[in-house]
């Protein structure tokens, strides 16, 4: 994970690196870093915590035009200062920046300790740092000695890298993790993404596997393997500019708000004069498809078990994979299925593992869905869906699975040739809408339950898939440990968890299980919990908690979600939690 930065040319230096890192923060916040290089010397800032400490640390004017920077998630070694990045080798001729786990880093620091090597932290980066300038003294070129280094170093690397006797250019490397160039007016720009850098570029340069090369003021170039490449460029994705609050005290609150509109843009871009207009070729796959298997993480996950239910729905064979578990177990069910990868971010490392294994294969193809452009995913999958969702800045997700489970929904009604789905998700808006004007009495159901230690999600069906995704976010926002279970499975050893005043949170969005459900609900009643039930309004009796509007199931279920979104959110803001920036997470899990 983390997230580098990296400048070189006239602009505002100071600036671009520290709000570079801010805006870089999802990727990982244990601590921070930047080096710049002032009078040919260089000088290296570090601190344990957010970025904005380093503020206080970094002198207000600053002469340099040259400068990387580094937010951090700690893979290698504890959040503390000496493992904090920059790092720089043993005789300072290289100080770099790394996003990404070199695999062989223990193999290699013994080697460069027998040849006198010393460390001075627990990363596997500070490694890097030092191959650089063993290559360094054999070849005496900087690009040859990385070069070398990328086949001693084993592993995902983005790296920016200063090397001390140069002060007019900056240099990088890049495996597995993503790395950007952004092209400006006398400056040149680098970073993990284009959020950085999309307020001052409108190019940029994508950069790939096991690329390196050169940033000058005027000048960029690069290599691969000792032989010059030619550049790809891309430009400026105008979604990216909306990153400001826009008056909302949360990134989380916001998103959730922009729900709605999400799925307004997605018709917007898919459904256009009675018509799909997904790519045709992938559509076709689709209907031929006689399986259709989906993998991803997290949110995703969830997202794509509401996808299996979907393409269940109309006769097609489905599976969902977790993607850490399918990348050392895969599976392949039959000739004719199609993976659909599921990515908001579109760079989750476990999820591109699995896409370069069925890609080995060359025998089937692949869709991937995510929220982002130009992505390791969307770029190497044969075909792929945007969500069209607008950056997505809290690391807890909301919108983009909203935005997920729309796409699949107008995926199965266009592999079906069924022309209404459009009009249904805009009638679902009016649920949503009015689940967001009754926000507070979800801000009350928070505070009763915002002292819990344990929580409890049940569902069955489709609400169980809500449920999971419920008590996922609850977990990941307010530290409460929640489980989800299916009603019927409770009494089958759950039910030992439940204890007097333990809050359970159910929903029934169809009648075909209401019965059952509200029988589990009357096990754990009977045992002294608090029950809290969010239910559609044919679904509902005098005694529920939360009655939403009545809708197809198939599509209600977004606004269950959007609810357990809001309890989320207002439990943890009660709980004086950090909301936006949860402990121990990241948006973007670039490792596997
Ligand atoms: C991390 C995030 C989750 C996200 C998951 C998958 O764990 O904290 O919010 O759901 O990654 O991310 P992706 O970008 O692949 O959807």
């Amino acid at each position: 994970m983390c997230g580098i930065v990296g400048i070189v040319g006239n602009h505002d230096s100071r600036n671009y690196l520290l709000n570079g890192l801010k805006s870089l923060e999802y990727r990982g916040y244990d601590s921070a870093g930047i080096a710049i290089m002032e009078n040919q010397e260089i000088k290296n800032y570090r601190v344990v915590g957010r970025v904005h400490l380093l503020d206080s640390e970094i002198p207000s004017l600053i002469n340099t035009s040259l400068g990387i920077g580094h937010t951090r998630w700690a893979t290698h070694g504890a959040p503390s200062k000496r493992n904090c990045h920059p790092h720089k080798s043993n005789d300072g001729l290289f100080t770099i920046v790394h996003n990404g786990v070199i695999e062989n880093f223990q193999e290699i620091k013994n080697s460069l300790r027998e040849k006198g090597y010393e460390f001075y932290s627990d990363t596997d980066t500070e490694v890097i740092a030092n191959v650089l300038e063993d290559e360094y003294k054999k070849t005496n070129s900087v690009l040859d000695a990385i070069n070398n280094a990328l086949k001693i170093i084993h592993g995902s690397l983005a790296i920016a890298i200063i090397f001390k006797n140069d002060s007019e250019n900056l240099y990088f490397a890049k495996r597995k993790s993503p790395l950007l160039i952004g092209v400006g007016d006398k400056t040149n720009y680098l970073a993990s993404d284009a959020l950085p850098m999309i307020k001052t570029c409108v190019k940029f340069i994508d950069i790939l596997d096991n690329q390196y090369g050169i940033i000058g003021e005027h000048d960029i170039k690069i290599y691969q393997d000792g032989v010059k490449q030619k550049a790809k460029y891309t430009t400026r994705n105008a979604e990216l500019l909306n990153i400001d609050l826009g008056g909302y005290p949360h990134y989380m609150l916001k998103e959730i708000e922009e729900i709605p509109s999400c799925i307004s843009r997605l018709i917007d871009n898919y459904f256009i004069n009675g018509k799909y207009c997904f790519n045709e070729e992938m559509i076709e796959k689709l209907k031929t498809a006689k399986c259709v298997s989906f993998i991803a993480c997290g949110t995703s996950y969830h997202a794509s078990l509401i996808g299996k239910h979907y393409m269940e729905s109309i006769g097609k064979m489905s599976n969902v994979y977790i993607a850490s578990e399918w990348a050392y177990f895969p599976k392949f069910i039959d000739e004719d299925e199609i993976f659909i990868l599921v990515s908001q971010s579109g760079e989750t490392a476990d999820v591109i593992t699995c896409l370069k294994k069925i890609n080995e294969f060359k025998t089937h193809p692949t869709i991937t869905i995510t929220n982002t452009k130009g992505s390791t995913l969307e770029r190497d999958a044969t075909y792929s869906a945007l969500l069209y969702a607008g950056v997505e800045i809290a690391v807890a997700s909301t919108k983009a699975y909203n935005a997920q489970v729309s796409l699949l929904y107008l995926l199965k009604s266009a592999i079906i040739d069924d022309y209404n789905a459009s009009k249904k998700l805009l009638d679902n808006n009016i649920l949503l809408n009015n689940i967001i004007e009754r926000k507070d009495e979800i801000k009350e159901i928070a505070n009763k339950v915002k002292d819990a230690h344990n929580a409890f999600f049940l569902g069955r069906g489709l609400d169980y898939f809500v449920a999971m995704e419920g008590s996922l976010k609850l977990k990941e926002i307010s530290y409460i440990h929640s489980e989800a279970f299916p009603g019927g499975e409770l009494k089958h050893g759950p039910i030992a968890l439940i204890e007097e005043n333990t809050p359970v949170f159910g929903f029934i969005s169809n009648k075909d299980i209401a019965l059952a459900i509200r029988g589990n609900f009357s096990e754990v009643k009977a045992r002294k919990a608090i029950v809290y039930s969010f239910v559609t309004k044919e679904n509902a009796i005098s005694t529920d908690t939360f009655v939403m509007d009545d809708f197809d199931p198939d599509l209600s279920i977004l606004g269950s979600v959007m609810t357990s979104q809001y309890l989320s959110y207002y439990v943890a803001l009660l709980r004086g939690n950090d909301i936006d920036k949860p402990r121990n997470l990241a948006k973007s899990v670039t490792v596997e």
